[in-house]
């Protein structure tokens, strides 16, 4: 089947290249991309024609750290660092996704506001709980979202209500992993939830498995100085973070580490010499009062630099908020820094949450011929001035200011999935 879909189009195929086509034509071959032109081309005369004139036509996004068990208290819990944090209330929290029905529940309205959003690529954590994380993939897989999930494991300084023994968190991940669809847009992956969560034991295990099955890693890096402090202590045979999980093949190409804000030159090099995807959580980095991440320096190294909204220690869910949060984060090291290190403008930022997470599942960059549709389309005619603007002000004014209302269709994997 082929469609067209007109309206201006906006990309970033490169960091801080924004690639703009006033009133573009995109054609579609079975939700796949097959071409995008500023004026209608001749053989692509008599297709069916979408027709979104005047609106912004742009890449969906990519959430790459987020916990979908941390959705109830989104907004809330504001008041402590990391490891307080966790024990106060995180634990809590995440212990009632023992309940399938409240998860469910809890998930469908999660899904649902990410596609609203524009979210349709995730990398997010579940509970330890393996009947919940079905559920979530389930309802993740339902909504049209794609990406990963993984059933968190943690068998040390958990709390009462929330920790699993070794056994058993080698024997549900196993039966969660033989239990995950094959053919799905939602696909598994491994999630020790950080050091300090897991033993040594299940750390080999889960390299082991993460070797054997040839699954990717998802975890926390670095994010609080405590935190770095504890797993020194826990691992005194490692100098730095990463290699405690170096040492259990947990440190790989692929490997998605959240945070990384006091990650130091040695530890960034290991994290680019690995290959491993840095997923930026800026709102939830000031909220816990972790830190600044130093995202210009990683990128000027080479690094893979991601965005996730990290909810709840992020309070932000849409994407636009979090660009939005990593400009202004990035400003902050600009402002420290005596004005020596640059900020990311606003096409960097939204490269970071569309394209650099996109390549994660195999995309191309921007709208790449052959890939499959994600795009969300922004109706911005009610705001003031519209009609004076050119459209990169537009694109600009809708990271800053847009409304979930004002995403007026969402596309994912080529479906329209709003
Ligand atoms: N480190 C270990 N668990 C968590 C979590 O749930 N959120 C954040 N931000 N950091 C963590
Ligand atoms: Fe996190």
């Amino acid at each position: 089947m082929k469609q067209i879909l007109h309206g201006h189009i906006v990309h970033a195929p490169k960091l801080g290249a924004l690639e703009i086509l006033e009133n573009g034509y995109m054609l579609l071959e079975n939700g796949k991309i097959a071409g995008i032109a500023g004026a209608l081309p001749d053989d692509w005369k008599g297709c069916e024609i979408i027709d979104y004139s005047d609106r912004i036509i742009m890449q969906s996004f990519c959430d790459m750290h987020l916990h979908a068990p941390q959705y109830p208290m989104l907004g809330m819990g504001m008041d402590l660092p990391l490891l307080e944090w966790l024990n106060t209330y995180t634990f809590k929290t995440e212990a009632r996704f023992a309940d399938v029905d409240y998860a469910r529940e809890i998930y469908r309205r999660l899904a649902k506001e990410l596609i609203d959003n524009g979210t349709t690529r995730v990398c997010a954590f579940s509970s330890l709980h393996l009947e919940s994380t079905l559920v979530l993939m389930e309802e993740f897989e339902k909504a049209g979202i794609c990406g990963f999930v993984g059933k968190v494991n943690m068998d040390r300084n958990g709390s009462p209500e929330l920790q699993e023994n070794t056994e058993d968190s080698i024997r549900d991940t196993i039966k969660w992993l033989d239990a995950c669809p094959k053919d799905a847009h939602i696909q598994p992956i491994l999630t020790p939830r950080f050091t300090p969560s897991c033993t040594n034991e299940l750390m080999a295990a889960l390299g082991k498995l993460a070797k054997e099955r040839g699954l990717y890693v998802q975890s926390h890096l670095s994010e609080n100085t405590s935190e770095i402090e504890w797993v020194r202590s826990l691992h005194p045979d490692c100098p730095q973070y990463w290699e405690s999980y170096d040492k259990y093949g947990l440190f790989n190409s692929h490997t998605v580490m959240a945070h990384c804000v006091h990650s130091d030159e040695r530890e960034r090099k290991a994290i680019k010499d690995h290959n491993v995807v840095v997923a930026h959580c800026p709102d939830s980095n000031i909220n816990l009062i972790s830190g600044v991440a130093p995202i210009r320096q990683m990128l000027n190294e080479g690094i893979w630099v991601t965005l996730g909204s990290d909810i709840a220690g992020g309070a932000i869910l849409p994407m636009m908020g979090v660009i939005a949060e990593a400009i202004r984060s990035s400003k902050i090291r600009r402002i420290h820094s005596n004005w020596t290190v640059d900020f990311l403008t606003v096409a960097e930022g939204y490269y970071l949450g569309t394209t650099s997470g996109a390549h994660y599942f195999g995309a191309g960059d921007g709208f790449a011929n052959g890939d499959p549709l994600h795009a969300i389309v922004i109706d911005d005619r009610h705001y003031v001035d519209t009609h004076r603007l050119s459209i990169r002000d537009r694109f600009e004014r809708a990271i800053y200011r847009a409304k979930t209302d004002d995403i007026c269709a969402v596309y994912s994997a080529g479906r329209k999935v709003k």
